[in-house]
């Protein structure tokens, strides 16, 4: 393999020094740059795009050109886990995912296949090495997975959801089932992420996007410990370096001792907890990733840079730091906003790293 000529995203994430706070965007590919839309359009649909090497292989480069990023992630999506486990994915436009099966009852959770992420998601592997060889050391590639409650919101409730009735109903009633379905969702997590870790990812992220609707005991129960079950089971080196592990729990904030101590190199945090204070709970046992609030960048330039500038003083002095959004930026975000505030990061960060 070529040797990686930027490997300050990695440094970070093992809290080792770097010359400057590493940077990268959740969800950088995507809509609100033109020419992501117009390789979507060649592509068809979103779905098609994931499933198209050269294409996704594009679209993961495509803010690379554009910006100086630490970081490349793998275009794909979380929900390609259970559209392998057959639930069959679809996006209709202007909504959000959906799928034509959906898991209900016990029967319809005993009925799930054992997935085999070589084959089931060839797809997702053949992208993860090709974009890797396309890279040619520039910087590192992420891998990504949903987290298993994540995933089991999404299949419950057969779509997004406001108030998670469907899942929670399971959740409650019939806990049993719910911790099964979990289980089976760990283990296929576990089979994803060593997959892609195989063909080449050099770091990996957990999005659990829906842990924070979780009462603190239910977060511990149903989210955090199949996360630590998936740490557990995870390949943690590879090319002779460690692969570090990114838990993100949005609104997971009040939870971050547990979450630092699950095993995992870092903990990605949203834009309602303050970073500073972050790291004085965390210490030095874990990394932290974050966390600019994603709507900073509708603000003027300048004001973004202020932002900026001010997350990284309350982080202060020392590795352990990646700058990143809070969440996902969002398709109405003027390009050149995000570069502002990749530049921003750039130019500000040196101070902290002397
Ligand atoms: O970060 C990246 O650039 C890598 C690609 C990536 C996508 N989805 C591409 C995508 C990643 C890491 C994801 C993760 C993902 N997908 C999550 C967890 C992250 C988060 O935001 O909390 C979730 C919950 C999903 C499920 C999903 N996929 C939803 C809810 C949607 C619709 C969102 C919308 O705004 O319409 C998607 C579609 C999706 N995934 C798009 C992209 C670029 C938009 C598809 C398009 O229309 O082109």
């Amino acid at each position: 393999m070529t040797e990686l000529k930027n490997d300050r995203f990695l440094r970070a994430l093992m809290r080792q020094p770097v010359d400057r706070t590493p940077v990268w965007m959740m969800r950088q590919a995507g809509r609100y740059l033109p020419e992501y839309r117009a390789t979507r359009a060649q592509a068809g649909d979103f779905l098609s795009l994931c499933k198209n090497t050269p294409l996704a292989c594009e679209v993961t480069l495509q803010p690379l050109e554009r910006y100086p990023l630490d970081a490349a992630i793998l275009f794909s999506d979380i929900l390609t886990i259970p559209d392998a486990l057959g639930l069959g994915l679809y996006f209709e436009t202007g909504e959000g995912p959906k799928f034509r099966k959906v898991i209900r009852s016990e029967a319809d959770v005993d009925a799930l296949p054992k997935m085999n992420a070589e084959s089931d998601l060839d797809y997702v592997m053949n992208a993860v090495s090709t974009i890797r060889r396309e890279l040619n050391g520039r910087v590192p590639l992420i891998g990504f997975s949903g987290s298993p409650w994540t995933l089991a919101t999404y299949m419950i409730e057969g779509g997004s959801s406001k108030t998670f009735s469907e899942a929670k109903k399971l959740m409650y009633g019939q806990p049993e089932v719910m911790h099964r379905l979990l289980d089976h969702l760990a283990d296929a997590v576990i089979d994803y992420l060593n997959g892609q870790i195989k063909a080449g990812a050099q770091a990996v992220q957990i999005f659990d996007t829906w842990g924070g609707v979780l009462t603190g005991w239910a977060y511990e129960e149903f989210s955090l410990r199949y996360m630590k079950k998936i740490v557990a089971g995870l390949i943690r080196e590879a090319e002779g370096r460690r692969v570090p592990v990114v838990l993100f729990t949005k609104n997971g904030g009040q939870w971050l001792e547990s979450i630092a101590d699950s095993g995992c190199d870092a903990v990605g945090l949203d834009w309602t907890t303050d970073i500073g204070n972050a790291r004085a709970r965390v210490g030095d046992k874990v990394a932290l990733q974050g966390n600019m609030d994603p709507a900073m960048l509708y603000a003027p330039k300048a004001r973004i840079r202020e932002e900026v500038a001010d997350i990284l003083k309350r982080y202060g002095s020392g590795p352990g730091h990646i700058f990143n959004l809070g969440h996902g930026i969002t398709p109405d975000v003027d390009p050149e906003h995000a570069g502002a505030f990749i530049e921003a990061v750039v130019e500000l960060s040196g101070q902290y790293h002397q």
